[in-house]
């Protein structure tokens, strides 16, 4: 009995990675989520990178033609265990980008979906992780602070009492990470995403509103937010977000002295990034009407420090306010071309 159990946790635990043409070893990463703002994104990221059959994706929402073309996607509710084994398995996945979530304002509407989402799906994941020694990456957010915490700038390690589920699930998540590392040696790694901004449609968070404005000025000449003017967040580009990513997964481990890295790119308030704006879209018009998402953006980082990552794996932004508006109009504008107004 004993034996049998030994040799099943031996054979769960066998990776063996494909070898590229520089005899590199090649992942097989599994995405959960993998539909939202971050995931598509991501897989086209990691699939120039490793062959686009080495990255599947997965989520529960019916698939475009456009990503089933681009490459491997199935079917997975983060609630199913099983479902999550038999992936893993099937396909031999050696890394899993965990993705799936409730975020921040789209959490505070539905608490107990958030909990399922977030928090069993997380003891999910980290367990399949354990059983098929794979390396998990889990985002985490600023969100993952809250009032008590210090704002500006906040640093890798201090007071976290978020007051948003989604915050706490975070905090949950970032924890039962570094638990199972410590105990168990599993290959956790965790970065705490600021707002994360592309022209893809965004997944219900505070930051949403710097996705938003350009979608809306370029299709209509004006915005109204839902934060105040003087509302300053911490930020990224979405390209920026994906090679911390990608380059954090990469770390070898002895480099590593945490688990859970903050980073970040730049911070700026509604009113800077409508004043970045007007060189590129001169006519437009900016309205501010405070909602419930003020509230939560109030308890948040207002700068970002990510001095531990810049010091321990070299991790440095490389796209600015204007890189980031110039891009964004860029590539919103494209989306226009293409889908219509
Ligand atoms: N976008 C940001 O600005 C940002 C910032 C910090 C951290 N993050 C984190 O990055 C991750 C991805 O964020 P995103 O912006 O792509 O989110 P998103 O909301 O756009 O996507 C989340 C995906 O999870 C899926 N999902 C929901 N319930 C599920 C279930 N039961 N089983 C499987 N999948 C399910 C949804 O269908 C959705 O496609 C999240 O964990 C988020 O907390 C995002």
């Amino acid at each position: 009995m004993l034996k049998n159990l030994l040799r099943t946790s031996i054979k769960h635990s066998f990776r063996a990675y494909s070898i590229d043409s520089n005899g590199k070893k090649i992942p097989k990463i599994l995405i959960t989520g993998g539909l939202g703002q971050l995931g598509v994104e991501c897989a086209k990221h990691l699939r120039g990178k490793y062959g686009k059959d080495n990255v599947i994706l997965s989520d529960i929402i019916k698939p475009t033609q456009e990503i089933v073309n681009d490459g491997p996607y199935i079917f997975v509710d983060i609630l199913d265990f099983k479902g999550l084994q038999k992936i893993v398995v099937d396909h031999r996945v050696d890394w899993l980008i965990h993705f799936s979530a409730l975020l921040s304002a789209i959490g505070e509407q539905n608490v107990p979906l958030a909990v399922r989402v977030n928090i069993e799906g997380m003891h999910n994941v980290i367990e399949l992780a354990k059983q098929y020694n794979l390396r998990i990456f889990v985002p985490s957010t600023i969100g993952a602070f809250g009032p008590d915490s210090p704002r500006n700038p906040t640093p890798n390690i201090t007071v976290q009492r978020p007051r948003t589920i989604y915050g706490v699930s975070k905090v949950h998540a970032e924890l039962l990470g570094e638990y199972y590392f410590h105990k168990f040696g599993l290959d956790f790694r965790c970065l705490r995403f600021p707002g994360v901004i592309s022209s893809d449609p965004p997944g219900g968070g505070t930051t949403d509103y710097a996705i938003a404005i350009f979608h809306e000025v370029l299709r209509k000449g004006n915005y109204q937010c839902y934060l105040k003017p003087d509302t300053r967040l911490p930020m990224m580009h979405v390209r920026d977000a994906l090679r911390a990513l990608s380059e954090y997964l990469e770390v070898s481990n002895d480099k590593l002295n945490r688990r859970v890295y903050n980073v970040t790119s730049m911070s700026f308030t509604p009113e800077e990034l409508s004043e970045a704006m007007a060189k590129y879209v001169p006519e437009f018009k900016i309205t501010y009407k405070p909602d419930s998402r003020q509230d939560i953006a109030d308890s948040w980082p207002q700068v970002f420090d990510d001095s531990e990552a810049r010091r321990d794996w070299n991790w440095k932004s490389e796209i600015n306010l204007d890189d980031l508006v110039k891009l964004m109009v860029k590539e919103v504008r494209e989306k226009i071309a293409i889908n219509g107004l």
